[in-house]
């Protein structure tokens, strides 16, 4: 045996016992980021180890401090979880080292990349001549899309911000919704429109972009270039602005229109959720990610554009020394030179499931969070507070003390982990499901490790 099959055996050995833990194993670290600190630390060494050393340090190190996110009880943030063939293909992507920049440095990279778009679009029911890229997440894809968005907008009135600046040229009003993504104004920071710059649309009380406003801001925003953000899944509620409604609107004022929809995109997907992103073939940009609803590992995000050319006129780079196709590069749809090959795993995820096991994993997400809504509002004083039209639960236990204090404990009791936020000024608990690993067992499980705790809290 080689050194690196004996290294790879071992790290196969440490994944499979690590997966094969999750069903009785806590969610929450047995260490805090101190304790991984600690044990990992000591001088720089001088002299290095042998890799096996390394691996058994690492894992001895690290193991602990190890949220189990991959557990079908683990309800936070949005995380999504890896399917066993998207695992397999990063594994691959790592021992391959593609560099996915240029169709010449990888075939096989932008040849996978080629065909998932493919079928991403198909089956996002989105533009099949739409430009994609394969970016972090979805912060970034906001970044990207806005950027080919600011392309096209003052393109239109005959200005080159790419070779021009932002000195000294038009303005851009930029349209946002109240319960927006923190990260859309952050991507619309990293591109010189300013974060407090736009203009915020009031939202409904599902937090949706309302019509009416709306309609209002477009009524009286005159001629600058115009953009428009529009979200499919609020963070809290998974409820989805009118995209069809607001698009139709928005582009009769001339506006780009972007949605982000992180996580909320896959509803289109399922014939069963599709209505909630109707009208999403006339967005002119979308933002989703591929780590979250379609549990493919971190980290994999998608960037949509459906005017290509403003895509590649935002994004891309041109050197003497590369080797430049005729084609557009895949370095032309993102905001990186060098980068690994995210094709990969988000092909072996659309070809493991297909398109009826994306539908289903959608359809079993949004069950399970139906589950945990109808077994929460049984209990008294309990109250969901969202309208559960997606894979989001928010829940209040009556007095923000009483709820916060629930969340805190459960965190710590690391049964299940759901976390906590305030959502139009009430702490609440947030439920996301994401993950195909979770099972009715898991809910029914966390249902019971949120029932014991509030009777604690109860209690005092
Ligand atoms: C609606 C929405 N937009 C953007 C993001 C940011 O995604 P990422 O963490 O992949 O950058 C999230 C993350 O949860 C989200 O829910």
């Amino acid at each position: 045996m080689t050194d690196e099959r004996k290294i790879l055996e071992r790290v196969l050995d440490e994944a499979t016992g690590f997966l094969d833990s999750l069903p009785g194993r806590r969610v929450a670290p047995r260490t805090d980021v101190d304790g991984v600190a600690a044990a990992l630390r000591r001088p720089l060494p001088e002299e290095g180890a042998e890799p096996l050393e390394v691996v058994e340090e690492l894992i001895a190190g690290a193991e602990p401090g190890i949220l189990a996110i991959p557990s079908g009880r683990f309800f936070g943030w949005v995380m999504g979880g890896v399917l066993p063939a998207t695992l397999a293909a990063d594994w691959l992507t790592s021992t391959w080292d593609q560099n996915a920049g240029l169709l010449a440095t990888s075939p096989a990279a932008a040849g996978a990349e080629w065909v998932a778009s493919e079928w991403l679009l198909d089956l996002l029911g989105l533009p099949a001549t739409s430009a994609v890229g394969f970016v972090t997440g979805a912060m970034m894809a906001n970044f990207t899309c806005l950027a080919a968005a600011r392309h096209e907008v003052f393109r239109r009135v005959g200005w080159n911000v790419e070779r021009d600046g932002l000195h000294g040229g038009p303005e851009v009003t930029v349209i946002v919704g109240e319960e927006r993504h923190e990260t859309v104004d952050v991507a619309l920071r990293f591109l010189g429109l300013g974060e407090a710059q736009s203009i915020i649309v009031p939202a409904d009380d599902q937090g949706r972009i309302r019509l009416d406003a709306l309609g209002d801001t477009l009524a009286q925003v005159g001629d600058n270039p115009l953009i428009v953000c529009l979200q499919a899944g609020n963070v809290h509620s998974g409820a989805f602005d009118p995209i069809q409604d607001a698009v139709d609107l928005a582009h009769r004022h001339g506006a780009w229109v972007h949605v982000d929809g992180a996580f909320g995109l896959w509803a289109a997907a399922s014939a069963q959720y599709q209505q909630l992103v109707a009208g999403r073939e006339q967005v002119d940009s979308w933002a989703t990610d591929a780590h979250k609803t379609l549990n493919v590992p971190y980290d994999s995000g998608i960037a949509i554009v459906a005017n290509a050319e403003a895509m590649y006129a935002a994004m891309g780079a041109h050197a003497a020394y590369l080797i430049q196709d005729e084609r557009p590069d895949p370095f032309s749809t993102v905001p990186e030179f060098s980068r690994r090959a995210r094709g990969f795993t988000v092909w072996a995820a659309l070809r493991s499931l297909g398109r009826r096991g994306v539908a289903e994993m959608v359809e079993r997400f949004c069950a399970h969070a139906r589950r945990f809504a109808a077994g929460l509002s049984e209990l008294d004083g309990v109250r969901v507070v969202n309208d559960v039209v997606f894979t989001q639960v928010c829940v209040s236990f009556g007095p923000d003390e009483v709820t916060r204090e629930v969340v805190a404990r459960l965190l710590k009791d690391g049964t299940a982990w759901m976390t906590p936020s305030t959502w139009h000024g009430r702490a609440v608990l947030r439920i996301s499901v994401s993950n195909w690993r979770t099972t009715d067992d898991d809910v029914d499980r966390s249902l019971a490790a949120v029932r014991r705790i509030l009777a604690e809290v109860r209690a005092g």
